[in-house]
């Protein structure tokens, strides 16, 4: 039978967050004068209640390791919290679950505005039904308290999953199974000795555990696009280290190009040196460039599950050679058969005005073979954009690429995110 529910730790089973820790329990003892501990008593400090830890490996008194969990919080709140990161290949774990039906919480030793302080920061509270955690005010935790607190009214099959004896021990007087993730910070065996069931040595294998292969879910495929000059590739880079952050199994690729004969093509189509290259070439060799990169990265990409995020693709076609070179519907009759049916899930335009792209691309470095075309044929590949984004709605969002990098960061991150969690409802796109 499948689990109908499955309740989460959050340090060391969710996030890797022993840096931000770690940092913030030495920065309690230097401000309490008091010598740092070795690294791997700062360690064991990740998982269980703090004042606990403080008064066992530090030997406090009660008294003392309150005042050192209020020193540990000024740094924590601030800076220590961000200290983190979602382990590779849990964005799919909490996904698959809630595509799957199954109820989801988490119940953390860790006070709860923090939990959802850190879930939200990297996208993942739309997928909790619950979220358990004490006050920052208490003392201690209880961690099977807390896991009854967590679990749905009924439920047929649940689990706990977590890195700590604590973890396992309160899902046995919880009454329900124990998962060790063995990818935190509680060895093989002290997460045996306390009583997990089973053992996943990755969140791959824990996937694995919770649901049937069939119930995986998908991967997912983002594309950007837009004229030369829109800022394209910083934004790229700070999608692509978001992703990272929130444990996204991650491709990140670009077209033309992208393995290694489509980068071949790519040297030639870009290359100035080969002025002479006809409309109708140069379309296909782009196509060319992506049947391969198609067949040789992303499909495989999208079937391991992971989220391909490609820099251009069938779009540039369909406004650069399609309107920028006047080649029509032909341009998307050839790139049927490269693309094969695999298109983006969602597609990012970055929606930049002409003539500040062209501003932009004036300050900027050397120009390559296409970037070196009239304006006019700049301005027809805008409109092209423009055009695609009103044929497919759904999967083509423009977003205003004017203003603050951080901003228009901010409305990407945010559109990923929403998509993300939608992925977790239904299926794919049906648009073109
Ligand atoms: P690149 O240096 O990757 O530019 P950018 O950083 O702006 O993406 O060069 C890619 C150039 O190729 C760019 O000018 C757009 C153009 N291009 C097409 O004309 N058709 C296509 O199908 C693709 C993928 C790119």
């Amino acid at each position: 039978m499948q689990y109908d529910a499955v309740i989460f730790d959050l340090d060391g089973t969710i996030t890797e967050s022993a840096p931000g820790i770690m940092n913030s329990v030495s920065y309690a003892l230097n401000s309490m004068n008091l010598p740092v501990p070795g690294e791997d008593v700062l360690r064991a400090f990740v998982g269980p209640p703090l004042v606990d830890s403080f008064m066992r490996f530090i030997h406090l008194s009660e008294a003392d390791a309150h005042t050192a969990v209020k020193k540990y919080r000024e740094r924590h709140t601030v800076i220590g919290w961000k200290e983190a990161l979602v382990y590779k290949g849990m964005l799919r774990v909490l996904i698959s679950l809630k595509r799957a039906g199954v109820y989801v919480a988490l119940a953390s030793s860790k006070p709860l505005p923090l939990c959802e302080k850190t879930l939200d920061y990297f996208g993942l509270l739309p997928l909790f039904d619950k979220l358990v955690g004490p006050e920052y005010s208490a003392s201690s935790s209880d961690k099977e308290l807390l896991i009854k607190q967590a679990l749905p009214e009924k439920y047929n099959r649940a689990c706990m999953v977590g890195d700590r004896k604590f973890d396992m021990d309160g899902a046995k007087r919880a009454g329900i199974e124990a998962i060790g993730a063995g990818y935190g910070y509680g060895s093989r065996e002290e997460l045996m000795d306390s009583g997990a069931d089973y053992y996943a040595e990755t969140p791959d294998a824990l996937l694995k555990l919770l649901l049937p292969e069939d119930k995986h879910a998908p991967g997912f495929f983002i594309s950007l696009e837009g004229s030369d000059g829109c800022g394209k590739s910083t934004q790229l880079r700070m999608l692509t280290d978001f992703l990272n952050s929130a444990g996204a199994s991650l491709t990140v690729t670009r077209e033309p190009g992208g393995c290694p004969i489509s980068e071949r093509i790519r040297s030639l189509v870009l290359d100035v040196k080969a002025m002479g290259m006809t409309d109708e070439c140069e379309a296909l060799l782009f196509a060319a460039s992506r049947a391969q990169h198609v067949r040789d990265v992303i499909r495989p990409a999208l079937k391991r599950g992971d989220i391909v995020v490609c820099d251009r693709f069938v779009d540039s076609s369909i406004a650069y050679q399609g309107a920028g070179r006047n080649l029509g519907p032909w341009v998307r009759e050839i790139n049927e058969r490269a693309v094969d049916g695999c298109m983006p899930d969602l597609t990012l335009f970055l929606d930049l005005d002409p003539d500040e792209a062209l501003r932009r691309r004036i300050s900027a470095n050397a120009a390559d073979r296409i970037e070196s075309a009239d304006d006019g044929f700049m301005r027809r590949v805008y409109s092209g954009f423009k055009n695609l984004q009103n044929e497919a709605p759904k999967r083509v969002i423009s977003i205003d690429a004017s203003g603050e990098i951080e901003q228009i960061y901010t409305r990407i991150r945010q559109t990923v995110i929403d998509r993300l969690v939608q992925l977790s409802i239904r299926t794919g796109n049906s648009e073109g």
